[in-house]
């Protein structure tokens, strides 16, 4: 048994917690709002007069953050599924303050504080009020959408034409090449977007096929094969991170596992609310085919969009592709709680997952949550790192960009050249982890000696 680390936590001044309380979170809901400013105008009477008191209580929970105040029970409801767990999970650890609470708990807190204050209002029961920040942007990466796509189709005719004797070698780069522009289509995510601008996400976007491999810390992706090139078919779940570039390149890794054979069902897990500003929820997921069908904001290369419409219709429709729902994944708790006995209501999903030869993480959060953003030290083996989800009997991997403090499987002495390297160039020698620059690839296979 590993030793347990404490949490990272918000007033821990040499991480990304103290950064994000002070600075990043006030401005994630102050854009927020003024995005649902924008929507009120052209709705009824009533909706606009309880929209000024839903702002009222956005408002005040930035407030609360800038006077440090209590991080306040939930309210408690049908609607709001989770609001138990938090209040026992606040009361088991006393009082608890913004700007010193664990980083993990207090960020998945606000989420659904704010979650809250629509899903009890009368008219704005099911309003999203990141859906604008979400769409504008997947709009922003028309080109890169429209490449990616291009490159989809040509693969899928390739692939098609191949001789039997060079598909596995075929199979195989092209894998890897999908499977590495889902990961840097990570570095991407919308609730960085207060501290880097949309066309410095825009540069991520085109140079997601060109990344130097120096960039990947830790790369089990040979694990990755192994797992899904074993047997033919069988099922494949994505923990997904975020809507937009990011979901597109994951829907087109889906859609090569499907159409090469190494899966034949497919099974992704959607957020059941709003959550850490873009990820994606069952609205996003059928909102996109409907944004892509736009020739005005996609102009280029629509055949090539069109195909992947299809494609994903036809999977759909026939059962290949579905969505598992859980409210787990709104909650605070680390992913080793998904095991039989759990304080959170995890069985169905448990075995769900078990059902999969590879579940795919997406994403900084899940990587957050799979080591429970304990401050590990760096050359922790990940296997240590998840507890007891190592003998869950699922097999699994993370695709993340670095874009928080915890990090785990480092070689010996990396660490250091890291901040060496980083301080050389930008003065904070712990911001290498935070700037989304690297990434990792972990790995761990129900039937490997280290389970
Ligand atoms: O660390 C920055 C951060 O925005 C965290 O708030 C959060 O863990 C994460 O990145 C979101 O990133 P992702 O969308 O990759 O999970
Ligand atoms: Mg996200």
């Amino acid at each position: 048994m590993p030793h347990i680390p404490k949490p990272y936590r918000n007033n821990d001044k040499h991480s990304f917690a103290h950064a994000s309380v002070v600075q990043r979170w006030p401005a994630i809901l102050n854009t927020a709002v003024a995005d649902f400013r924008c929507d009120v105008p052209g709705t009824s009477e009533n909706a606009r007069a309880e929209a000024v008191q839903l702002i009222k209580q956005v408002e005040e929970i930035v407030r609360d953050m800038s006077k440090d105040a209590l991080l306040i029970p939930l309210k408690e409801a049908i609607e709001c599924p989770n609001a138990r767990l938090y209040n026992e999970e606040l009361k088991k650890l006393g009082t608890l303050r913004w700007s010193s609470a664990p980083w993990l708990l207090s960020e998945c807190y606000l989420y659904s504080r704010l979650n809250s204050i629509f899903k009890l209002s009368t008219h704005w029961r099911t309003y999203d009020i990141f859906r604008q920040a979400k769409c504008n942007t997947f709009y922003n990466s028309s080109d890169a959408v429209s490449s990616l796509a291009s490159r989809f189709q040509t693969i899928v005719k390739n692939l098609r034409e191949q001789p039997a004797t060079q598909k596995p070698q075929v199979l195989k780069k092209v894998l890897h090449e999908l499977i590495m522009t889902a990961l840097w289509g990570n570095a991407t995510d919308l609730s960085l977007l207060v501290t880097i601008s949309l066309e410095e996400i825009k540069k991520l976007q085109v140079a997601v096929n060109h990344r130097e491999s120096d960039k990947m810390l830790v790369d089990d992706w040979e694990s990755i094969w192994e797992s899904l090139s074993a047997m033919k078919g069988g099922r494949v779940d994505f923990v997904l991170d975020n809507s937009g570039f990011e979901l597109f390149t994951d829907v087109v890794l889906m859609l090569f596992l499907l159409e090469s054979g190494l899966a034949d069902h497919i099974v992704i897990h959607p957020k059941s609310e709003p959550w850490f500003v873009s990820d994606v929820t069952e609205a996003d997921w059928r909102h996109l085919p409907e944004m892509l069908q736009d020739t005005g904001k996609f102009p280029k290369n629509r055949e090539a969009i069109e195909f992947i419409l299809r494609a994903v219709e036809k999977h759909e429709s026939e059962g290949r592709l579905k969505l598992y729902y859980s409210e787990f994944w709104t909650t605070y708790a680390p992913f080793w709680e998904i095991k039989e006995e759990s304080a959170f209501n995890v069985q169905s999903l448990l075995s769900e997952l078990q059902k999969a030869k590879l579940v795919i993480f997406k994403g900084d959060l899940n990587y957050r949550k799979l080591t429970g953003d304990l401050m590990w030290p760096r050359t922790t083996p990940f296997v240590d790192a998840v507890l007891d989800l190592a003998h869950s009997g699922v097999t699994f991997a993370v695709l993340r960009t670095i874009k928080s403090d915890v990090v785990v499987g480092l070689p010996e002495g990396k660490e250091e050249l890291l901040k060496k390297e980083y301080s050389q160039k930008n003065g904070n020698p712990a911001e290498w982890a935070w700037s989304g620059a690297y990434a990792v690839i972990s790995c761990l296979r129900k039937d490997s000696s280290n389970y």
